[in-house]
């Protein structure tokens, strides 16, 4: 048997698998997020632990026999959190994540440097990515930035906690800004930019090799049988891709979770920095990735189910009436979904959301519909910037939140004018990925090739040639609203 734990921003979520890769039995335990300020985003790692181990106590209750023959364990997490950990081992302060913006300032000055930044990191600066958090924290922070022992990300502090070492992998470090993407080691210029030295990062493993064993306490506490292995697991969108078997340079998925991401991996190192696209390592040797990720995607459907007071089913069915009514496409207005900034394509921490074009016939369902429609001109947005430098996917699957709507993957085919595909259980595709990377520690397994096969598919969609035009005419007109937005925007906060 194998665990896969995946720490989400809302959630922390596990299933345990067979050798066959059932799902034997899973467990969910929430988890909250604190935001201080406008664009400050921030978690207690205790909260972390507390539900992983609920959601360990939960799987055991449900399944005791198999889950105590558990071989090993993999962790995903979400990406680019700063968990800073001093010399005893305790957490400094709140973890700082992936969605928080403080750091725009410190990103500027991170890339002063007399090399050129970009090419090695192959990214460009942004606030989501763990190293301006740490300048930030220098400049703001100075008594927590001088107790530094460790910096780790959200999911290799768990490891921490499991058990006791010190590791990260090549996936979730591409997102610190401190990798090396291309070399997949640690870089002292990188390092020196958030005056920090290799000393302050974890070791490194690719996903699939073992990062030590579960602390002995814990053996005891769950009575499992074995030595419990944990491997380096991956950063989230890694981890959901190899859930899906998603490794090849022809495939890609598309994620309506909190962010939205449009991701598809490379056989080599490739990089956009140019529209804020994101080049990582993927979680399996050899293998990088493209990512594109916008901020905010299924919780600005949250938000304006709020806002207009109106269930999520509810705002899609009113949504669905709508886009079978051309007129009411026509006439519909526009929102720009930047509640929280924007990475790709844009790199802007000071946008934020707004809707255009409102008018007296405006009614609720039109701003649900806008709300939806403009998340998809920003998944389009997204994936253009990534056909600039690889345009070789044609298989995408969709997952999270948002892919659980039929009417809302429809509308994305006709925008992308691409057939998209959808899996069952793709809530789970991160801790499924995990779990199959912890089966690469199993000796009794021969055929480790075959652990990340694709997973079956179990519908697919059709672009509707019908709305497609229309709906491209929408997105260059929403293109231009940002375009004379962004002034505006910088000029907003008084
Ligand atoms: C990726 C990113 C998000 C988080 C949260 O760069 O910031 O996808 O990993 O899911």
């Amino acid at each position: 048997m194998f665990i896969g734990i995946d720490l989400g921003t809302s959630s922390v979520k596990m299933i345990l698998i067979d050798k066959k890769q059932n799902i034997l039995a899973s467990a969910n335990a929430n988890l909250t997020t604190q935001s201080p300020k406008d664009g400050f985003s921030e978690q207690n790692p205790k909260e972390w632990v507390d539900a992983t181990i609920e959601c360990l106590e939960a799987i055991k209750i449900k399944k005791p026999k198999e889950f105590c023959e558990t071989i090993s364990i993999g962790i995903s997490g979400h990406m680019h959190g700063a968990t800073l950990i001093d010399k005893d081992g305790n957490v400094i302060r709140p973890c700082i994540l992936w969605n928080d913006t403080r750091s725009y300032q410190e990103c500027l000055e991170f890339e002063k440097q007399n090399f050129d930044v970009r090419s090695i990191s192959g990214n460009i600066t942004m606030p989501g990515f763990t190293a301006p958090k740490i300048n930030w924290i220098k400049k703001n922070e100075k008594e927590n930035f001088y107790k530094i022992f460790k910096v780790l990300l959200p999911k290799d502090y768990l490891r921490f906690v499991l058990t006791g070492e010190y590791f990260s992998e090549m996936s979730d470090a591409s997102g610190t800004l401190w990798l090396d993407v291309k070399k997949r080691k640690w870089s002292n210029q990188l390092l020196s930019c958030s005056f920090l030295e290799e000393k302050h990062m974890p070791d490194l493993v690719e996903g699939n090799e073992q990062t030590g064993f579960l602390k002995k306490e814990l053996k005891n506490k769950f009575n499992f049988n074995n030595n419990v292995k944990v491997v380096g697991g991956a950063g989230d969108n890694a981890a959901a891709a190899t859930g899906m078997g998603i490794t090849r340079h022809n495939q890609s998925f598309i994620s309506l979770g909190t962010s939205g991401v449009f991701f598809t991996p490379t056989d080599n190192f490739l990089s956009n920095t140019g529209d804020a696209v994101h080049s990582f390592c993927h979680c399996l040797p050899n293998k990088w990735h493209l990512m594109s990720v916008m901020l905010s995607a299924s919780n600005c459907l949250d938000w304006i189910c709020a806002v207009t007071n109106t269930s999520i089913s509810d705002t899609l069915n009113n949504v669905m009436s709508f886009y079978n009514d051309k007129t009411s496409i026509k006439n519909s207005s526009y929102f720009l979904p930047y509640l929280s900034g924007e990475r790709t394509p844009h790199n802007d921490p000071h946008i934020r959301g707004s809707f255009h074009s409102i008018k007296t016939t405006t009614n609720a369902a039109d701003l649900q519909y806008a709300v939806i429609e403009g998340v998809s001109f920003g998944i389009l947005d997204g994936v253009n910037s990534i056909l600039k430098v690889n345009n070789n996917f044609d298989n995408i699957f969709m997952v999270g939140g948002g892919s659980k709507s039929s009417f809302w993957i429809e509308l994305l085919a006709s925008l992308l004018n691409r057939k998209l595909s959808v899996c069952d259980q793709s809530e789970f595709s991160a801790a499924l990925g995990v779990s199959r990377l912890a089966m690469y520690q199993d000796d009794t397994i021969d055929n480790k090739e075959n652990i990340v096969s694709e997973i079956k598919i179990s519908k697919t969609y059709q672009p509707n040639e019908d709305n497609i035009d229309l709906l491209l005419k929408r997105y260059s007109i929403w293109k231009d609203l940002y375009k004379s937005n962004n002034k505006t925007s910088q000029n907003l906060n008084i």
